[in-house]
């Protein structure tokens, strides 16, 4: 705390007008609705009234919000009311999923008519999102557990410090589900503190409890194996609880902007330097960026690029085949919300000092709206870097030197999923790029064992002793965004510009070789799936009706960073259900309907309702509004260095002009008025 006075005080300016400004944003209402805005907590106890209203709650009637979310409306008419064509807003409504005496409901609920517009009960594989409440309500019935409270009794725990956290099942094909009832469950693991909050490091390996959601009850129980807890010791991750000698300190350093930020926020709607996108918020894909435009100087015009950017999954499947972890494969987004997950980030530490925050807020189970404060930051960023430069030293007797420092804007999301952290960045550059970062920090998932030094290892541990009894698994981390590019228009053609070796056999030149660029238009939804990595590619998203000076179609280019593709066998189970990882970029036709690409009900679901499918339809994608899926991964082998902590692992992509300004955008760009030197 101390350590955190200091820094606030230093730059006490710049912290006075952050919270100005904050008040501000607070305080003073949007002066313009917007269609894509987020529901407001006040519409989401509407929506519980309508619903409720409709589904009165009884003894015999249960009723559970599982998603709650904006139904946006269509493009056209989003298009055409911020071009004032039309001077009624579109109608507001929401899509609701509830679970209504154990069957999935999918209601549009009208905030304008105040009804519910239309409804259906989903009767295919798989289920909603699970809530907070779900999860911590089955995390709680082992405590009151005669069987699981003497397992604990019998390994000399104390019930008070255990933990439970649940996990999401997955699907095993059709044989585990013969002549049984298909359940909504999860299973119910447990860890223990005593000593460390820390607790994923301390697993009661060997004990699991099978929990139906929809009863809210215990339906199984095993004790397999007994396996000593890790130790509790070098866990610690807090400041004042780790022992000491410390690192020695570097002396402060802050980001100062003595005329306050460059970018300005009204309702949702963000404009800096020549951007201006939408920011919203949603439980389950967490941010999303929607009509981000680029000003062109050139054209006098704001130029599209992208309609709408969000996560649509992440799969996470572990690679350890022990009972309590081969179900481990994990559909984060679908399952526990990449929204849901968001975490408050900590000013000055989670951002700069000179961001401005945002709350989220999302519909907990009983319909009802709960705040995440300060869940988005947006700051400027200024590393140091360079935008451009040139020494012109060629010209005898005169050196002519030009450069320009690379700021750009950032707006960030942390989203917390029980162990891991995911550090979410979507970078506006003055160049027209969109750099999109994610950050994997937090704890590894540990299995306990009787190991406790590499020497004695015999058989497949499924991964790396990090500390005495505990081996952290091997895991991947696949994260798909759905990118809905609109280059300067929605009619859009996807093109595949491989690099080709080209041989030179005859005299023409002294050169045996060189390489040529094959450009291909995808003409269908199959001509656009591509493993990444194979090689070397461009990637562009043209609008085949569009020009520039030279003739060159008016592109943007997907620039992935770094390439990891699935590993597992596509007749796995898992891999079936994420099928969706097969390839690295997969372009779609436009369809409302398809926005999560490992299905709407993710939780148990059998794979056929992934991106994977749909592209099997084999859409025509040329010329037409089309939609960019990538996936980026880690494949996760740990090390020592990520016990007990780790230490941020960063992949991301970029979205770059190609061919879509006539030349540098950022060559007219002038230096901040005054060079701040302190
Ligand atoms: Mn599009
Ligand atoms: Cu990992």
């Amino acid at each position: 705390m101390e350590q955190n006075k200091k820094m606030a005080a230093a730059p006490s300016q710049t912290i006075l007008f952050i919270i100005l400004l904050h008040i501000f944003y607070i305080f003073v209402p949007s002066h313009q609705y917007h269609p894509l805005d987020s529901l407001t907590p006040s519409e989401f106890s509407q929506i519980r009234s309508i619903v409720t209203k409709a589904y009165p709650e009884s003894s015999t009637h249960k009723l559970t919000f599982q998603y709650v979310g904006l139904e946006e409306p269509s493009k056209q008419t989003v298009i055409s009311w911020l071009k004032n064509e039309t001077t009624t807003n579109p109608p507001r409504q929401a899509f609701v999923i509830a679970r209504i005496d154990h069957q999935t409901h999918e209601l549009i609920v009208d905030l304008s008519l105040q009804e519910i517009a239309s409804k259906r009960i989903y009767s295919g594989y798989g289920y909603p999102m699970f809530t907070f409440e779900d999860q911590e309500n089955a995390d709680k019935l082992a405590f009151t557990y005669p069987p699981f409270v003497a397992s604990i009794r019998r390994r000399g725990l104390k019930l008070e410090e255990v933990v439970c956290e649940s996990f999401s099942v997955g699907w095993y094909g059709a044989e585990e589900e013969e002549g049984k009832n298909k359940k909504r469950i999860v299973k119910v693991m447990c860890y223990y503190m005593n000593g460390t909050v820390n607790l994923f490091m301390r697993p009661i390996e060997g004990i699991s409890m099978t929990v139906d959601l929809d009863e809210m009850k215990i339906i199984g129980f095993q004790d397999r194996v007994t396996v000593p807890v890790p130790k509790a010791d070098e866990t610690e991750f807090r400041e004042s609880k780790i022992k000491p000698p410390f690192r020695q300190s570097l002396k402060a350093i802050t980001v100062v902007q003595p005329d306050g930020p460059s970018f300005t926020i009204d309702g949702h709607m963000i404009r800096w330097a020549d951007w201006e996108f939408h920011l919203s918020f949603d439980v389950r894909a967490g941010m999303i960026i929607s009509l981000a435009s680029i000003y062109d100087l050139e054209k006098q015009q704001s130029r599209r690029v992208l309609y709408k950017g969000h996560v649509s999954e992440m799969f996470v499947p572990y690679m350890d085949l022990t009972e309590e972890w081969q179900r481990r494969t994990f559909f984060d987004a679908g399952e526990y919300g990449y929204g849901l997950c968001s975490m408050t980030l900590e000013p000055l530490r989670d951002c700069p000092p000179n961001a401005v925050f945002m709350d989220a807020y999302f519909a907990k189970q009983d319909g009802m709206s709960r705040k995440i404060p300060k869940a988005f930051c947006i700051f400027e960023r200024y590393a140091g870097d360079i935008m451009w430069r040139h020494t012109e030293a060629t010209i005898p007797g005169k050196t002519v030197r030009e450069v320009r420092q690379d700021v750009s804007l950032v707006v960030r999301t942390v989203s917390t999923f029980g162990n891991y952290d995911y550090v979410n960045d979507w970078e506006f550059k003055q160049s027209g790029s969109i750099k999109v970062t994610v950050g994997l920090t937090g704890m590894v998932q540990v299995r306990g064992t009787t190991y406790t030094h590499k020497d004695h290892m015999e058989e497949d541990v499924y991964g790396t002793l990090v500390a005495e009894n505990s081996i952290a698994i091997h895991h991947d981390h696949f994260l798909t965004y759905r990118l809905d590019l609109d280059v300067d228009g929605d009619a859009n053609s996807f093109v595949k510009s491989k690099l080709r070796t080209t041989r030179v056999n005859d005299r023409r030149s002294s050169r045996k070789s060189y390489w040529t660029v094959d450009s291909k238009t995808a003409k269908t939804e199959s001509d656009a799936r591509i493993k990444l990595g194979s090689e070397p590619a461009e990637l562009l998203f043209v609008n085949p009706n569009k020009k520039t000076k030279m003739g060159n179609l008016i592109g943007y280019r997907l620039i992935p960073e770094g390439v990891t593709g699935a590993l597992l066998s596509s007749d796995d189970h898992p891999q079936i259900r994420a099928a969706f990882t097969n390839y690295n970029v997969w372009v779609t036709a436009y369809n409302k309907s398809e926005k999560w690409a490992g299905g709407l009900y993710a939780d148990q679901s059998h794979g056929d309702d992934t991106l994977a499918v749909w592209s099997n339809r084999n859409r025509s994608i040329e010329n037409k509004d089309i939609v960019l899926w990538y996936t980026l991964g880690f494949h996760h082998v740990p090390y020592q260095e990520d016990f007990p902590v780790m230490p941020t692992l960063n992949g991301g992509f970029e979205l770059r002009p190609s061919n879509f300004f006539e030349s540098n955008p950022v060559l007219k760009v002038k230096q901040p008025k005054e060079e701040y030197s302190p």
